[in-house]
């Protein structure tokens, strides 16, 4: 059998990143050699979680970590920290995962051009659940026939960024379909234009921050006498996420540059 992958992951003990911490222990060709966050820094990942198939250290930041020779580093942290982790990680010879949500399309660009000069790739996925890559494939479908759809995401009060990562990825993907129709153009809005939402990759895009949501994105189409609207809701746990994330990790390396979504990747 081949050797393991060997996978650095910043975000190991958060709640997306230790249930994916779990998922890499559990596959054989996948090994968790160095971990990342800051309150554990020091101990063993294996300590942390529960879980003595993960004996490797928790580093407090992704360039310490990234002195572990690795083959893929996964980004689950937080917004603020992402874009410099990714970069350090192609900056030291590593494809990357991007799960961590906040990242804009002019950050993806930029790390576009630094994967592409050192042959690398990154696999950046809004949403690894599978039911999510359905949700945004139906949606493209839909925004071939019908000309006026925005996209409205939900999350809990204490999301930070906004618009959500799934919604983010699902404006680029409507936006290449098409440009959403706006009868009333932005600039004849008569009363505050951000009314409208924001206008994101040709697609209006409102985000609801408020306790009780968990995460939900819905894209909702109009015709003349007709909507259809397009909804994923996320439950409580972290599992969904992780059968995606782990695919991502096993394919990231077919390609160089920048994908968005799984798909991209999915047999
Ligand atoms: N793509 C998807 O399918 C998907 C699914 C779920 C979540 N997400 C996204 O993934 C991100 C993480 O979500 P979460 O709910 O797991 O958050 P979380 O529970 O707060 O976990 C964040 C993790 O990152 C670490 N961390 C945060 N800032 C750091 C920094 N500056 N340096 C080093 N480590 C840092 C935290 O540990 P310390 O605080 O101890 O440093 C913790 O381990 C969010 O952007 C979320 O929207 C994406």
């Amino acid at each position: 059998m081949a050797e393991p992958l060997r996978v650095i992951l910043a975000g190991a003990t958060g709640w997306a990143g230790s249930a994916l911490a779990r998922g890499i222990a559990a596959a054989p060709d996948l090994r968790l050699v160095a971990a990342v966050g800051r309150r554990h820094a020091g101990r063993r990942l294996s300590d942390v979680l529960g879980e003595p198939r993960l004996d490797c250290p928790v580093h407090a930041s992704a360039a310490e970590a990234l002195a572990v020779p690795a083959d893929v580093f996964v980004e689950y942290t937080r917004p603020d920290s992402a874009k410099a982790n990714v970069l350090a990680a192609l900056a030291a010879g590593l494809h990357a995962v991007v799960g961590t949500s906040g990242l804009t399309d002019a950050d993806y660009e930029e790390i576009d051009a630094v994967a592409r000069e050192r042959q690398r790739a990154v696999l950046a996925c809004g949403n690894f659940a599978i039911t999510a890559v359905l949700m945004m494939k139906f949606a493209e479908m839909a925004a071939a026939y019908l000309d006026h759809f925005e996209i409205v995401d939900y999350a809990h009060e204490t999301k930070v960024d906004a618009p959500s990562g799934t919604a983010r990825e699902l404006s680029v993907r409507l936006g290449r379909v098409k440009q959403s129709r706006l009868d009333v153009p932005l600039d004849g809005v008569r009363g505050p234009r951000e009314a409208r939402g924001a206008r994101l990759n040709g697609v209006q895009v409102h985000s609801v921050r408020a306790p009780g949501y968990t995460i939900s994105v819905e894209a909702v189409f109009g015709g003349r006498g007709e909507r259809l609207q397009i909804r994923h809701d996320a439950g409580e746990s972290a599992e969904p996420y992780v059968g995606g994330a782990l695919l991502a990790i096993r394919r990231v390396h077919t390609f160089s540059g920048v994908r968005r979504g799984l798909d991209t990747v999915m047999p």
